[in-house]
């Protein structure tokens, strides 16, 4: 006869497992499949992914035949060579110089290069901008590294005074900036970009470019390529199909950078965590045209963009900027004075959350590190997933609840 000991095991984690962890956006999934097992309906505005309606042309097709074909071997680790070719093809057109396919590690969509970043890097501090899209934060917190913040101006843009003396005082292994950003949807301007790139040369410190929401940028006058001035020799290029491609589910994303040592670590981290990233999808992107489909999907954004920023007409919602790429609006919210410091972070949330159809953004203070109290005031809200009329309701609805500001 068996007896059984209720033994009690003191489990024990890695602080590298315990700083990786934690997500807003998971939390607030939580939150909303909890109104939705209610049977409540909902307009979720808080997830980053993609508008469902939209279907990158020829990919579909291509997987299909991929499928048919039993193309499904392990790939090789930096990415199939005709996937790697097709992009370098691309960034060559875009102005990239003396690019090869040795260049480019296809990844577990952009979040996995950013990680394989933190992972080769030294554990010296690395300097974010804030607000920042978490992962960004806590892939380098998981290293120990030291985060060294600096808070974007007014104007949503770098303050790269800041930034230099940050550097100069620092012993660094990175500067990581993103644009078009998440959360603001602010596109850096050019010349703040240069400057940017020659700080950091002067500082010996690697640029981490994180461009996720590359070819979704709704104003003419911030349209440029990082070609024109981000040096792949010392800095790395990090890009996503998730948003521009619609193609979140199938994790394809890729770092690019011609040194040599960078991409050498970068590979074997990808062929140790992963063996690759799963060949059939990477055949289907290897040989259809990467650019050709994002000019629709960036139209489509930057109607539901404009239908959006009708929120800037109602009573205690304020929009510093109106995005200029990627698919968030950042809103402040006029909080009142007296509440608890919890109470001024969920201040915005609930009171989307308290229209006729609850809308669910999300809180700003998710985007900064835990002691920084800059962005309660703030509530993301993504237009890309739900359809314009949704967007428009979401208007509507808040006019109706706190009305339009008198000089409308
Ligand atoms: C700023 C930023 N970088 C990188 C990513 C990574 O996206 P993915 O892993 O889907 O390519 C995201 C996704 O939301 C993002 O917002």
């Amino acid at each position: 006869m068996h007896t059984t000991t209720n033994h009690k095991t003191k489990i024990k984690i890695s602080d590298r497992a315990k700083n990786c962890s934690g997500s807003a956006i998971a939390n607030l999934r939580e939150e909303v499949g909890a109104l939705l097992s209610q049977g409540i309906r909902i307009l979720d505005l808080s997830s980053g992914d993609f508008d469902p309606r939209i279907e990158y042309p020829g990919f579909k097709q291509r997987l299909h035949e991929t499928v048919d074909s039993d193309y499904q071997k392990y790939p090789h680790k930096q990415g199939i060579l005709e996937l790697r070719a097709n992009i370098r093809d691309l960034l060559i057109k875009e102005g990239f110089t003396g690019l090869t396919i040795d260049d480019i590690c296809i990844t577990n969509g952009g979040i996995q290069a950013l990680f394989n970043i933190a992972f080769i890097l030294p554990d010296s501090a690395v300097i974010i901008p804030t607000p920042f899209w978490g992962p960004a934060y806590t892939h380098n917190r998981a290293f120990n590294k030291l985060i060294l913040h600096t808070h974007l101006d007014k104007n949503h843009q770098l303050d790269l005074d800041h930034i230099d003396r940050l550097l100069s005082h620092n012993d660094s292994s990175a500067v990581y900036v993103n644009t078009p950003h998440n959360p603001t949807g602010s596109v850096f301007s050019r010349k703040s970009l240069e400057e940017l790139v020659t700080i950091a040369a002067k500082h010996d410190t690697p640029l981490i470019y994180d461009e996720a929401y590359h070819g979704l940028v709704y104003d003419d006058e911030v349209n440029f390529s990082p070609s024109e001035f981000l040096d792949l020799r010392n800095s790395f290029l990090v890009r996503s199909f998730s948003k521009s491609h619609s193609l979140s589910g199938y994790r394809l994303g890729y770092v690019v950078s011609r040194n040599r040592e960078y991409m050498r670590y970068l590979s074997e981290i990808q062929l140790n965590a992963t063996s690759g990233v799963n060949s059939p999808t990477q055949k289907a992107l290897a040989h259809i045209d990467l650019e050709g489909g994002i000019p629709k999907v960036r139209e489509h954004y930057k109607r539901k963009r404009d239908i959006l920023m009708g929120l800037n007409k109602v009573n205690g919602f304020n929009i510093d900027r109106a995005p200029k790429g990627a698919i968030y609006l950042w809103t402040q919210v006029d909080i009142p004075h007296g509440l608890t410091i919890h109470e001024r972070d969920t201040y915005g949330f609930n009171l989307l959350k308290s229209l006729e159809v609850p809308v669910i953004g999300v809180p700003g203070y998710h985007f900064a590190p835990p002691d920084c109290k800059l962005y309660s005031n703030y509530i993301r809200l993504t237009f890309s997933i739900v359809p314009p009329e949704e967007l428009q309701q979401v208007v509507d609805m808040a006019s109706k609840k706190f009305g339009l500001k008198s000089n409308q």
